[in-house]
């Protein structure tokens, strides 16, 4: 039988109740499918690792976790510890050196939830934002000197390269022509940033002649928060810069119910290092330790990673799981107006996993 090696990192607040939420609900699903199992590696790196060790996570991390088939995220950040410390030391270390560029995010309304948008029922609303996520905006580049002093001076730069354009706007261009709409949109800002993003746009019209087939078109990225509210019907793939699709899918996920349910895969699409797959949202200090965060997000990246090792077949499955619990609205959590647990619904998505014959 098939084992696959997953490199469970759960990290900091509701990551690790989500986590353990989605190493159950994987383990039923292979346990139903029986033709693969799971072996988890559990890893305790994040902000209680950083006050004892002074470090996110330990020197050789990296090549503890880069032979395993995938890596399972939890979340990263605590109130005591500054965010740049908690994501520059765990996730971006991860994600940049791992190269994985292709950052994927579904948004899609599920069965049961209801959009914010007033003339929104379900359908018009289909899309998937690829985040360019190695470099541009966050690419780390910049300094401070002069620090404290009135002459202080603080940079970050935003880094583009032919190379790292070109293959995330080829991807965005495959993903889109696999989907049944064949449409791409690309934002930018080549009006206000005339350097890198002319660039972005120049090569998005280069690769486009190699999908003839792909409808596509270009908008500014201010406008295109207007288009996601006012005509979402008009969109399906998007790809957009690391910091700009960081925002676009952020507003992607409210306009999809909730923050608890968006899901998202940084893809190595040459698989030279594992990918590595998360719900979008943060540690949610707020409700931490309180039982209440909504696990939706957590079974939906499973589904992303199931499709990533090949498990096509499984991934379906705990899809169509995910959707006959979210359709009803007694298992809900807080964060979409219910008042279900996330016992409770991971012990649903369990129990339709368990009760899917398809
Ligand atoms: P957040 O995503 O943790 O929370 C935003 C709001 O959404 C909160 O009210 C929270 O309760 C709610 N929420 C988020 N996920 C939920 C879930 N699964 N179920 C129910 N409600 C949910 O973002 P925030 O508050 O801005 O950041 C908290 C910490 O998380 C910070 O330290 C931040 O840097 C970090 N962060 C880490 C990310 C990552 O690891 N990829 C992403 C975003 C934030
Ligand atoms: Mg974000």
């Amino acid at each position: 039988m098939k084992t696959y090696s997953i490199a469970a990192i759960p990290a900091d607040g509701i990551g690790i109740e989500v986590i353990a939420a989605g190493i159950e609900v994987l383990d039923a699903l292979a346990e139903k499918t029986g033709s693969f199992r799971f072996k988890f590696d559990h890893f305790d790196w994040g902000s209680d690792y950083y006050k004892t060790h002074g470090v996110m996570m330990p020197a050789d991390g990296r090549e503890q976790i880069k032979d395993h088939d995938a890596i399972f995220f939890g979340a990263v950040g605590a109130p005591d510890v500054p965010d740049h410390i908690t994501l520059w030391g765990l996730r971006l270390a991860i994600c940049q050196p791992f190269d994985q560029y292709a950052n994927v995010r579904p948004t899609r309304i599920l069965p049961g939830i209801t959009s914010p948008l007033r003339h929104v029922s379900g359908p018009e609303l289909n899309w998937v934002i690829v985040r360019e996520n190695s470099e541009g905006e966050y690419a780390g580049v910049g300094g401070r000197v002069h620090q404290g002093h009135p002459n202080e001076v603080a940079t970050d730069v935003s880094m583009m390269t032919r190379s790292g354009v070109d293959r995330i706007i080829r991807f965005a261009f495959k993903l889109a022509q696999s989907r049944p709409r064949k449409l791409l949109t690309v934002v930018t800002k080549s009006n206000a940033q005339r350097h890198a993003m002319v660039m972005w746009d120049e090569i998005a019209a280069e690769v486009a002649k190699d999908f003839p087939d792909v409808t596509w078109d270009k908008m500014l990225v201010d406008a295109m928060t207007m288009r996601m509210t006012m005509k979402p019907e008009t969109l399906d793939t998007i790809v957009a810069t690391n910091l700009h699709a960081d925002i676009l899918s952020d507003l992607a996920a409210a306009l999809a119910g909730s923050l608890g349910i968006a899901p998202t895969a940084n893809i190595n699409p040459e698989r030279t290092y594992p990918s590595m797959f998360e719900p979008i949202h943060g540690s949610a200090f707020d409700i931490t330790g309180k039982g209440i965060a909504n696990p939706i997000a957590t079974f939906w990246t499973a589904c992303q990673m199931l499709e990533h090792l090949g498990e096509k077949p499984a991934a379906d499955r705990l899809m169509r799981a995910v959707e006959r619990v979210t359709a009803d609205p007694s298992l809900h959590t807080p964060d979409l107006g219910g008042k279900a647990t996330t016992r409770q619904v991971t012990d649903a998505v369990i129990a339709a996993v368990q009760g899917d014959n398809e």
